[in-house]
Parts: structure tokens; sequence; C-alpha cells
């Protein structure tokens, strides 16, 4: 079977470094909030060009975390895309916000800002825009858009580690970004884990005490924190997992090419291409077909496994039934939740299996 992901098939030399830092982290005897944390955050600060990064438990905690630190919660409105994971609308509400769905782009799959302005009300505080699939599609639209609005852009970058606009990161754009370290990201953990990166040092520092409890110094809380850390086992993995990041995002970006130029089938139509050059990191290669599940099926009978991301969008959700969403209604996102089949796309894929999949997608019928 060609999966989706293949962590057995991750080079030796990288379970190696892997396992040399396990063996440090647990003879060091210091397990949370140590130096191995503040190695990661301050690298993975300057890899995504900002002067703060820090370590959450995972990436629905981040957001939360940011937002809490924006004082964006009770009585304010966020506005965000119903073409999402789960946890970036459960993260709004549970920092007391309101979220407020606008409709997507087709050809993306990107939070439309047409849509958007129609969401706007006097409460809304945020636009919080989702890179969704690792793609980073014109932040500096979103940045006039909210200055002009009077409203923080925030990106949710737990799918789009070191993509690029413009020679800037994905989570420099907004007042802050929100990452995943979750095993499947592009920069995963073999557990959970999570970063909220930021130029406003005041955001940083509300976040390194909100995910502590809230608590200042030793057993002084003048916050009602979380308990959301990025402990020293994890940062130990990922500072590993950071020196071959660019090496597997760059296989993805060959694998996503390859599909581009390959995948030839009238029954099937992909999204837009990357709009610059490095805007893209392809967590996910997304194809569009109107019989997806029946597509989805034929794959897995010749041995490709596909995902749906995501049949049901979140205004579907039952306990999101009640948001307010776009006037005009979310039918992009509604068309795009039926028709979108995710195909493997991970750094392990050999040449060999991509062209399996090119073949098998070209063969349904
Ligand atoms: C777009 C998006 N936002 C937020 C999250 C939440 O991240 P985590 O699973 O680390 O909490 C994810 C991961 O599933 C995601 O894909």
């Amino acid at each position: 079977m060609i999966l989706m992901n293949d962590f057995k098939a991750e080079p030796e030399a990288l379970r190696r470094e892997e396992l040399a830092a396990l063996d440090r982290v647990l003879r060091s005897g210091w397990y949370i909030l140590g130096e191995e944390g503040r190695t990661f955050e301050k690298e993975w600060a300057r890899r995504c060009g900002v002067r703060r990064a820090v370590g959450t438990g995972n990436g629905m905690d981040a957001i939360e975390i940011g937002l809490r630190a924006l004082r964006i919660g009770p009585g304010d409105e966020v506005v965000t895309t119903p073409m999402t994971a789960f946890a970036t609308v459960l993260a709004v509400l549970r920092a007391g916000a309101t979220p407020v769905l606008a409709d997507v782009d087709p050809s993306t799959a990107l939070l439309d800002p047409e849509s958007v302005r129609r969401c706007l009300s006097p409460k809304t505080k945020a636009v919080l825009v989702v890179h969704l699939y690792g793609q980073v599609r014109r932040p500096d639209v979103w940045g006039t858009f909210c200055r002009e609005n009077k409203i923080e852009f925030l990106e949710d970058a737990a799918q789009s580690h070191l993509a690029e606009w413009d020679g800037r990161r994905a989570g420099s754009f907004g007042a802050w970004g929100a990452f995943s370290f979750y095993p499947t990201k592009n920069l995963g953990t073999a557990g959970d884990g999570g970063a909220l990166t930021t130029d406003r040092e005041e955001v940083s520092a509300l976040a390194e005490r909100l995910r502590n409890y809230g608590q200042s110094e030793r057993y002084h809380h003048p916050e009602l924190g979380l308990n959301s850390r990025l402990d020293e086992i994890h940062a130990a993995l990922l500072g590993v997992r950071l020196a071959w990041v660019e090496r597997f995002t760059a296989r993805r970006r060959e694998i996503a090419r390859a599909y581009f130029t390959g995948l030839r089938n009238p029954g099937v139509s992909l999204l837009s291409p990357p709009a610059q050059e490095k805007s893209h990191v392809h967590h996910l290669f997304v194809a569009l077909c109107g019989e997806r599940d029946r597509l989805a099926a034929f794959l897995k009978d010749r041995g490709v496994q596909t995902l749906v991301h995501y049949p049901v969008p979140v205004h579907r959700q039952e306990p999101c039934r009640t948001l307010r969403v776009d006037p005009k209604g979310l039918r992009n996102a509604e068309a795009h939740a039926e028709r979108c089949l995710s195909l493997p796309c991970h750094p392990q894929m050999t040449d060999d299996q991509v062209g399996q999949v090119i073949e098998a997608v070209n063969a349904f019928r």
C-alpha cells in the first residue's frame, strides 16, 4: 500500500539522531521548560523570521493562547474558514470568542477576502487565515485588509511550515502564527507539540505565562492559564527534524510537480498550482473529483491510500450549526468538501510510487 505517511521508511540516519536526542534528554534529568525547549524556540523563531517562538502542547492550544494573549475573547468575533481542521474553530471557541465563517475561493480552498468582508461586524477583532494544505497566498492582501479594517491578521500555520511569500515565511505575516508539530505535519514530532510565533514581545511574554497556568513567577498566578507546554523530549526531537525539513519539503515539491504534470484525467481536476516558487510546502496534495468516494475506493483497490481533508465543513458539524456565516452562504466550501481527495505526497515516496499513483488516478473512469 502506498501510504499517506510512512514514518517507518524514514532514513536510518534521522532515526539515529533522534535516538541520540532522546538519550540526551533522559540523561539530563530535566523534562519540562528547560534548555531543549528554549533552544528549539530560538531556532524556530529564527527560521520563521520572527523575534519570538513560544512552544505549546499542540497547535490548537497555540491558537487559543494566541487569541488570549491579544485579549480576544468573550464578545469578540473572529472570522475564519469552515474548510479547515476542526481545531481551528474549536480553539476560537475555547478562547471564549465567537467564530464567524466565511467562504473559500474554489481554486485554492483558501479564505475569500470578499466573503470575509461580508462577515465583518463592529465586534470583529481578527481574521484567522488558515494556510490550508501548505499554501501561503497573498498575505500582503490580508495585511492591508486587516489594517484598513483595524483588526488583527492571524495565521493558522499548522500546515505550512516554512512556506514563503516574497521571501518571508508563514507565521511572520500577522500578529502571530500558530504551528502544530503533530506527527504528520511537515515538521512533526513523535507526539503532540505546537508553537506560537510573533514579533510582539508583549504577546510572547503573555503566551509564556498562559501556557504555564498563567504563572508569572513560581506559584504566582496573575492569569488563569492552561497547562500546555512543549516538553523537552519533543523539543529535542523537533530540533533534530528541523535539520531535515528543507530536504523533505524539496521532495514534497518534486512529487507535487510530478502530479501537476502527470495527472491527466478529465474527471479529476486540481487546485491552482503554487503562486510563487516557495509559497507551497505541499503538506497535502488535493485532487477534486465529482465521484470522490468512488475514486478513493478505486485507488484503494490499486494499493493507494487516500484521505479527505475535510469531508464535513465546520458549519455542518453538530456544535457549530448555529455559528454566523457569510450571508451569501458557504457554497464553495461545501462543494469542496464533497469533491476533495488527498493523494499521498510524503517525502519518503519513491519515484516508482509517485508513478503508480499517477497511473492509478489516470486509469479511473
Ligand atoms: C489547520 C490546522 N489547524 C490546527 C490544527 C491543530 O493542531 P494540533 O493537532 O497540534 O492541535 C491542525 C492539526 O490538525 C490543523 O491542520
